[in-house]
């Protein structure tokens, strides 16, 4: 129980880093009152164009990286199953920091990045499909949260169906409890994304159409 209480707390530490509001505080604006008001990757790329949203992609996506790599190296001793399982517990830590630290009144962001962080550091594999569902999806639609959601429900049928992050070799109990995390995953994705799914509902949705914000 502690080591799963630990790999979310050094999880949860690593996600409170929110990369969007430090890059703004760095320059001088609050991402939180721009755009969608998300401080994200997506919101950064339409206001403040390019390059502050790659640097805000790679800072979200890194800390989930960092943080389930601290876990396996914390706890590389332990058998290989419950190393799976701690760094989901790792992975869900970061993700919840992200989406809900404390020192914001628990307002962070939607976590998309730091999901993906989370699957490439535990199966790159997974992650590679995933983004190529993402990506699949965005040429033709233009809009990321239907990309990041289909995505993120993608892993969570690859954790299903494929047995990706190693399923296939855990004992049942084990298998249980790392699919309701990989649940937890997606299941936060969409509980964040309950304003873009009404906006979509509403035809209302804005599209990024990432040609344009590269000439930017
Ligand atoms: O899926 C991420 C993104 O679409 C959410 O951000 O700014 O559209 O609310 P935003």
């Amino acid at each position: 129980m502690w080591y799963r209480l630990i790999s979310l707390l050094i999880g949860y530490g690593f996600g409170l880093f929110q990369t969007a509001i430090v890059i703004g505080k760095i320059q001088g604006f609050d991402i939180r009152k721009e755009g969608s008001g998300n401080a994200g990757t997506t919101n950064m790329l339409r206001t403040k164009g390019a390059k502050d949203a790659l640097l805000t992609l790679i800072g979200d996506f890194m800390k989930a990286v960092c943080a389930v790599l601290i876990v396996q190296a914390v706890f590389a001793h332990r058998a290989p199953q419950m190393l799976v399982l701690l760094k989901m517990y790792a992975g869900v830590g970061a993700v919840l920091g992200h989406d809900f630290p404390f020192y914001l009144h628990f307002k962070g962001g939607k976590g998309v990045a730091t999901t993906a962080g989370v699957i490439a550091a535990i199966s790159p594999l997974a992650g590679i499909l995933c983004i190529v569902v993402f990506f699949a999806l965005f040429f033709p639609l233009h809009l990321v949260s239907v990309c990041s959601l289909s995505a993120y429900s993608f892993f969570f049928l690859q954790v299903l169906v494929l047995g990706a992050i190693g399923r296939f070799h855990m004992t049942v109990p084990y298998v249980i409890e790392t699919d309701v995390l990989a649940a937890v995953l997606t299941g936060l994705c969409f509980w964040q994304h309950r304003s873009n799914l009404r906006r979509l509902m509403r035809g209302e949705e804005k599209k990024v159409y990432l040609h344009r914000s590269l000439n930017e």
